[in-house]
């Protein structure tokens, strides 16, 4: 099989990295790629935006299929546009992402559905949403509709707070992401993301992740992408694995189906586990970065075959096979990140693979055949081990060869699960 994988991070290193091995494959490209990925893929600069440069590349090299790793491409139809050229091609519809694209078409799903979530109202304007918070009370939670790389929502502990954030939504601190606000009941309960696979009928559980999104150690300072990443994640039990199948992976797959949108693809689903069992936080339509890397790392099974039964209709005769072992990923970053922070900085040395630990690029690039620093995100150190505990301690051996002075990490990542290890 010829494939050609879109995106340039992380994720897209580790989603290389295991079609790589697959032995259906024929021949891998990337568009655009990083340093990284050019160790299993040609890469090709396309500029993905421009649909028809893709189909025609596509066509040029009969590539068999297209894997799209990031939100953007997908929100703006690039799989519609293959399909309708006859491309076999993994990732949704754009009418089908906009599940991650808003956030208010996702609450109303559930609430057609009985897909278990927090309470919520949508709004196109600042007064109407704040009697609502002055009805309803904090804590309460204020999101931008549309993508927000991440920081459209505010967990407002206090009413003040949430007024505040309602006039930033339509003040236009999101664009045009904030030009509609959900505002949505606190849940109470620890968190944990879920991966499965849709073909429009069937669902494929994959694995399950706890990421880490704020910069600083002990979930303190900013949001980011997610520093760091570990699978799987303790609270995900198996009876909460099947409570969420049955709960809101089947009713999201059949409601999206009769509403005229089936879904094809990854869910990532953010969950909340309250005392009720699972809710859904949000949907992502994608794999995550950095979990992908986790998740990556644990898969036993080829890839490829997978994926393509995904996006070709015949998820019912395939099968994911998992590594007992726990995987943990860390983020190297830029210095000052998520702020303001140096590019183009020099990486003296990145320490060789093996079967246990590999180091993804996110953010690198060569510069005069020298690798350099070129995001926030630049390196993803991912290791297995048998517990969480040893997994960490692998990753961080891991990261303290790589020599990278602008670099830094968080140096917890895992805590939760190594505590309840150690307990
Ligand atoms: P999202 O971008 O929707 O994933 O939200 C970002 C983060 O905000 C989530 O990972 C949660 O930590 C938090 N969050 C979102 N919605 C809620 C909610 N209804 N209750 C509590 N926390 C939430
Ligand atoms: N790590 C969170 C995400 O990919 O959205």
């Amino acid at each position: 099989m010829k494939v050609l994988l879109i995106g340039s991070g992380g994720r897209e290193h580790a989603l290389a990295w295991k079609i790589a091995q697959s032995p259906l494959l024929d021949a891998l490209y990337a568009a655009p790629g990083n340093p990284g990925i050019a160790d299993h893929a040609t890469l090709v600069s396309l500029d993905v935006e421009d649909h028809a440069a893709v189909i025609a590349f596509a066509k040029e090299k009969a590539i068999d299929f297209v894997v799209i790793g990031p939100e953007a491409p997908l929100v703006a139809g690039l799989a519609d546009d293959l399909r309708a050229a006859g491309i076999a091609t993994f990732g949704p519809s754009k009418a089908a992402a906009q599940l991650e694209g808003s956030k208010g078409f996702t609450k109303d799903l559930c609430a057609r559905y009985d897909i278990p979530t927090g309470a919520y109202q949508r709004f196109k304007s600042a007064e109407p949403a704040k009697d609502y918070v002055r009805a309803q009370g904090a804590p309460i939670v204020i999101k931008a509709d549309g993508l927000a790389a991440g920081k459209g929502v505010t967990v407002a502990m206090t009413e003040a707070e949430a007024l505040a954030a309602i006039d930033d939504c339509f003040d236009g601190a999101f664009g045009a992401a904030g030009a509609e606000v959900v505002v949505e009941a606190f849940l109470d309960g620890e968190e944990a993301s879920f991966f499965c696979l849709s073909d429009g009928k069937t669902a494929l559980a994959l694995a399950t992740a706890q990421d880490h999104k704020r910069v600083g150690d002990g979930d303190t300072g900013p949001n980011t992408g997610g520093m760091g990443a570990y699978s799987p994640a303790p609270v995900m039990t198996s009876a909460m694995v099947e409570r969420t199948m049955k709960e809101i992976i089947e009713p999201t797959i059949s409601g999206m189906a009769k509403d005229g949108n089936p879904f094809s693809g990854v869910f990532f689903a953010g969950l909340m586990i309250t005392a009720k069992g699972p809710e859904l936080i949000e949907y992502n339509v994608r794999f995550g970065d950095p979990e992908c890397q986790v998740l990556m790392m644990r898969l036993k099974s080829d890839l490829l075959p997978i994926l393509y039964a995904t996006a070709t209709g015949t998820l019912d005769r395939v099968d994911a096979e998992w590594r007992d072992e726990a995987a943990l990923t860390v983020v190297l970053a830029s210095k000052g990140y998520p702020g303001a922070y140096d590019k183009n900085t020099p990486i003296a040395h990145i320490p060789e693979a093996s079967e246990e630990a590999k180091v993804f690029h996110a953010g690198t690039a060569l510069k005069d055949d020298r690798l350099v620093a070129t995001g926030g995100r630049v390196l993803n150190v991912t290791a297995l081990g048998k517990t969480v505990t040893e997994a960490q301690a692998h990753a961080y051996a891991l990261a303290d060869r790589v020599e990278w002075e602008n670099g830094f990490c968080r140096r917890d990542i895992g805590w939760q699960a190594v505590a309840r290890e150690k307990a």
